[in-house]
């Protein structure tokens, strides 16, 4: 089964031996039902839909905003770190390490370094990264929906004082932006007394939907991306996966149905693939966004990744040979954005003149083709996606397709694909160990089990 996205292309072609065209069109009208729910609203979870037609929804003033916010940033820092978790982290990460240069932090940038903190609680990373912005000129750009989630508070704690330190506290405000909830949440009022720019997260909008909110966008514009054709790719990807088109050629719903269908024949764990290690961070965002919104009540398909070629090296003995519950999703790139040959070599002592002037990408490509087979041979379904190129375009493309084929996928399952209750658990656990003030019954059962 073929279809045209735009001009990226699934092809689920290589899931027949495994699945028919009849089970996965056994899906169709479930499908569209559940892709209609999402835009009137009416399934699960849904307060948690503004992000379905957020992308042609997008004006040119709010991109203009986040543009001009950018460009001050871009004035007057050489790094910026932005601080989130989860969802108020993934989206942005993924997106400027799929359109930077693999070693951006050591080439000459004509935009802010754009790095991470509150996205683990390591004294380590915190250590290095404030020696690294020592006598660098800097600014933060801190997210978090609810303003109050425990990892990017301790790292907006540290990173503000240093800030203020630095910059005085009237020139760190200058160079701190906030993006939160409308008026709740701890972030809020410190952003509120200390004078902060802001931006609002629409209440409506969870965390692992959020990347074409400020979010998302800010981050993305600092590190220099083009926003406006990112949301164009979302915004055509929106209308190519509307209710209004035929499930045959509704790529979210054929995707969604298919991997539904693959679960009910056993394949209980998607692995995404790439070729480019660009879209490691990619996959770490498409994980999030399937292992938070499927993995509830004692259901959803396990979300994996590999980098290939690399893991053919590591991962790839199991996924040819180990446990048969896998499938795979290959994230492919037609034309690489740089092109290079490989050179004869006349000694030829590691035999590799059968290769001279060839493209690099096509040995990659070949590796892909081969081990596409490969692993279909050895009982391993292939669903296969190709991009033209790794641009803000398709990236946007690919983001909706992903986010409205996640609530059409959520559905099909039985579960709301809108909440997460489960992070709930550690959460209770840290803070009973840690000894919160209003945890104290929950320190004490806890402690009595250490
Ligand atoms: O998708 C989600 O809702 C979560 O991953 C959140 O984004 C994450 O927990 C961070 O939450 P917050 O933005 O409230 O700090």
């Amino acid at each position: 089964m073929n279809s045209k996205l735009g001009n990226i292309l699934l092809d689920t072609s290589k899931t027949l031996d495994f699945v028919s065209k009849e089970e996965v069109q056994a899906y169709a009208v479930e499908a569209k039902a559940h892709l209609e729910a999402l835009y009137q609203k009416t399934g699960k979870g849904s307060d948690f839909l503004g992000w379905v037609k957020l992308p042609t929804s997008i004006t040119f003033e709010e991109l203009k905003d986040i543009q001009q916010t950018a460009a001050r940033f871009k004035k007057d820092c050489e790094v910026v770190v932005v601080i989130g978790i989860g969802g108020s982290y993934l989206g942005a990460k993924a997106v400027i390490d799929a359109l930077s240069d693999n070693f951006v932090q050591l080439k000459e940038r004509k935009n802010p370094l754009v790095v991470f903190a509150g996205q683990n609680i390591s004294e380590d990373y915190m250590t290095e990264l404030r020696s690294m912005l020592h006598g660098r000129n800097w600014g933060i750009v801190v997210i978090s929906k609810s303003g109050t989630t425990t990892e990017p508070a301790i790292a907006f704690r540290i990173l503000k004082t240093d800030l203020e330190k630095k910059y005085s506290k009237e020139g760190a405000s200058q160079r701190i932006v906030a993006i939160t909830d409308a008026s709740k949440g701890a972030l809020r009022t410190l952003a509120t007394r200390e004078g902060y720019k802001t931006y609002v997260i629409p209440d409506d909008v969870g965390g692992r939907y959020s990347v074409l909110t400020p979010v998302g966008l800010l981050p993305i514009a600092i590190a220099g991306f083009e926003l406006g054709a990112l949301v164009k790719g979302a915004a055509d990807m929106e209308k190519l996966t509307a209710p209004e088109v035929p499930f045959q050629e509704n790529p979210a719903a054929i995707y969604a149905a298919t991997r539904n269908a693959l679960l009910r024949s056993g394949k209980d764990i998607e692995i995404m693939v790439n070729y480019n290690p660009k879209l490691h961070y990619f996959a770490e965002w498409w994980k999030q966004l399937y292992g938070e919104s499927e993995g509830k009540d004692g259901k959803g398909i396990f979300p994996a990744s590999v980098d290939f070629t690399s893991d053919l090296h590591s991962m790839g003995q199991y996924i040819q040979e180990g446990r048969r519950a896998l499938f795979e999703t290959v994230l492919s790139i037609a034309q690489p954005n740089n092109k290079m040959v490989i050179d004869t070599d006349e000694a030829n002592l590691d035999g590799l003149n059968f290769l001279a002037g060839k493209r690099m990408d096509e040995v990659n490509k070949m590796a892909e083709l081969g081990t596409i087979i490969a692993h279909v041979d050895g009982g391993v379904p292939n669903i296969r996606i190709e991009l033209p190129l790794l641009n803000e375009y398709y990236l946007g493309q690919l983001i909706y397709f992903y986010e409205i084929a996640c609530g059409i996928s959520g559905y099909l399952l039985g579960v709301n694909p809108f909440d997460q209750p489960g992070v709930e658990a550690y959460k209770k656990n840290m803070f009973a160990l840690l000894e919160k003030p209003g945890f104290e019954n929950e320190t004490k059962a806890i402690k009595a089990r250490l």
